[in-house]
């Protein structure tokens, strides 16, 4: 379902520069190393178990994509504002982050104005992220929203497109 939604709304232009928050297993991460048209990947997690996995998988396979894996807490990175044209966010990671909407809203920092958030939430109802609010704080509008509760909870899928 992911995929699906992620090709659905998020045509991946020629060169553009892709980020990821939260690489776990990788699974995410090796897929949208295949739907780069010329353009990079930056990989981040804050658990260097995951970052050392992925990059060992992509040496492995002589991955041909730009990748660049960091190890970091998302929340203390700096100087990466507006630089990229795609973030995504997905699985727990919003989750097992612990921050909540602020999370949210450092990935949002992160878009050029014209970029967009793929966020994919794994949460119960009652944690429900103000995404509305989040958007118009950060210039941004819904583009997209999919609920799917398929699993038994509720995954809550948003194209967030920045203005
Ligand atoms: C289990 S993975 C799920 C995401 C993965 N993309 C997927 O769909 O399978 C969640 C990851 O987010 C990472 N994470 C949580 N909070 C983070 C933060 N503040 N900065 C960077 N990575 C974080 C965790 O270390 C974990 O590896």
């Amino acid at each position: 379902m992911l995929a699906k939604f992620f090709e659905e709304h998020f045509p991946v232009p020629d060169g553009a520069d892709v980020c990821n928050i939260g690489i776990g297993a990788g699974y995410w991460d090796r897929y949208l190393c295949y739907q780069l048209r010329g353009g990079s990947l930056t990989s981040i997690d804050v658990l260097a178990d995951c970052c050392r996995a992925l990059r060992e998988g992509l040496e492995n396979e002589k991955n041909p994509a730009r990748v660049t894996v960091l190890n970091a807490d998302v929340m203390d990175l700096a100087g990466m504002e507006g630089a990229f044209d795609i973030v995504t966010m997905v699985g727990s990671t919003v989750r097992e982050s612990g921050r909540g909407a602020a999370i949210v809203e450092k990935a949002l920092s992160l878009i050029k104005p014209g970029g967009s958030l793929c966020l994919q939430t794994l949460l119960d109802e009652g944690e429900a992220l103000p995404v509305d609010a989040l958007c118009a704080k950060h210039g941004a509008a819904v583009a997209a929203h999919l609920f799917d509760p398929a699993y038994g909870y509720g995954a809550r899928y948003w194209k967030i497109a920045k203005i």
